[in-house]
């Protein structure tokens, strides 16, 4: 479907416009997370479910449950999934990788995490050494959420070739140039390297089979954009002899500016970075924090606001008030108008910048462990 058609736009280049993610659904062909998967999971766990879940901010999957069967049984699959390094972290990529840590710590599984540095330099009019600066400090933020170091496992496909490139070439003579163009839309001006690029991140799905000798199912986390890729792989897999990866999908964080799109770091006035001061939060969330609020103060009181286009609500449900009963008490005192839209703008900036005073903290103690995370094979 065209953005024409349907108003907006999901792939992996191009997040726009108001997703209809029922729509999407139906589109990529993919399952709703239903009562009774959330079920199945909680019986398979013994932390308390993920509010990313609760709140089916992760909602949709693929394949989810015969890898859970499997894991039943006592056969472990491994989390697999990755970071595009082109600029800095911002609010928006957090929420998959806290729910992929989640998944870690409640599943009890190694974690296998792939830098694009490859897609970002060919995809990107940026220089190499800049996205290798990224990579840097992209893995900063992503050591800082806390990922298990025994566990972890970093790939960056330039410093990895050696393992990524063998399993990328087998599943890049099984796709070919018609079907890339049919997922992507790419016409014939596209580079040569965009056009090998899925097969790099098709890899890793792989690689630690090899490593182990054995075939390990994999599951992936990934916010839904990034679907289309593994659409085209997924079908490669069993001709190589490895299963098919389950994939679970997440929605994505607004930018400020309200519900369309998503949050990236193209656009600084529209996104939150990790590496913000308090001040930068609190200037940004005040001044463009699209707002669910009436234009006056009496029209609040009496007709309340709206909560589901509120970016500020959007922000506490997605991330940063895991207290449901909170959640839900801010979502009626603010549909009431007992709660006005100031109110609601400092608590969400008093808990972001709770949640960035940490995270810094740990951003900068992640400087001595990268050497760790990076996988030596
Ligand atoms: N292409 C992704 C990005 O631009 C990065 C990525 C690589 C990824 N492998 C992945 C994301 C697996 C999700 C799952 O951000």
């Amino acid at each position: 479907m065209t953005k024409k058609e349907s108003g907006f736009s999901v792939n992996p280049w191009e997040v726009s416009g108001k997703i209809d993610y029922d729509k999407l659904v139906k589109e990529f062909g993919v399952q709703l997370i239903d009562d009774k998967m959330i079920t199945l999971i909680k019986n398979l766990t013994k932390k308390e479910l993920s509010p990313m879940l609760r709140r089916r901010i992760f909602f949709a999957h693929r394949d989810l449950k015969p890898i859970l069967d499997e894991y039943k049984k006592g056969n472990k699959f491994f989390l697999y999934t990755g970071c595009g390094p082109s600029g800095p972290i911002h609010l928006g990529h957090l929420g998959t990788w806290v729910f992929t840590k989640w998944l870690q710590d409640a599943f009890d599984v190694e974690l296998w995490f792939q830098f694009t540095d490859d897609e970002k330099f060919l995809f990107k009019d940026k220089s190499y050494e800049e996205i290798q600066e990224w990579t840097y400090q992209n893995m900063l933020d992503v050591i800082a959420l806390g990922f298990d170091p025994k566990k972890t496992h970093f790939l960056v496909d330039t410093k990895h070739a050696n393992l990524l490139y063998p399993e990328a070439i087998k599943v890049a003579k099984k796709i070919t140039f018609s079907t890339v163009k049919g997922a992507f839309g790419f016409d014939d001006s596209r580079n040569i390297g965009e056009i090998f690029y899925t097969s790099m991140q098709a890899a890793p799905v792989i690689v630690p089979c090899v490593l182990k000798k054995k075939k390990i199912p994999c599951l992936i986390p990934l916010a839904i954009d990034q679907d289309p890729h593994f659409r085209v792989a997924r079908d490669v897999y069993p001709k190589l002899g490895y299963p098919k990866p389950a994939i679970i999908h997440g929605m994505f964080l607004p930018p400020l500016t309200g519900n369309e799109g998503k949050m990236s770091s193209s656009n600084a006035n529209v996104a939150i970075l990790t590496t913000d001061t308090e001040e930068e939060v609190k200037k940004k969330i005040n001044k463009y924090a699209f707002s669910g609020g009436r234009d006056t103060l009496e029209e609040h009181r009496k007709l309340g606001g709206n909560p589901d286009v509120d970016v500020c609500f959007q922000y506490l449900k997605f991330l940063f008030e895991p207290d449901d009963k909170k959640l839900e008490q801010i979502y009626r005192d603010y549909k009431s108008g007992k709660m006005l839209s100031g109110e609601l703008k400092s608590y969400t900036i008093e808990k972001i910048n709770s949640f960035l005073k940490e995270h810094q903290k740990k951003r900068e103690e992640a400087k001595k462990l990268v050497e760790t995370f990076l996988y030596k094979g």
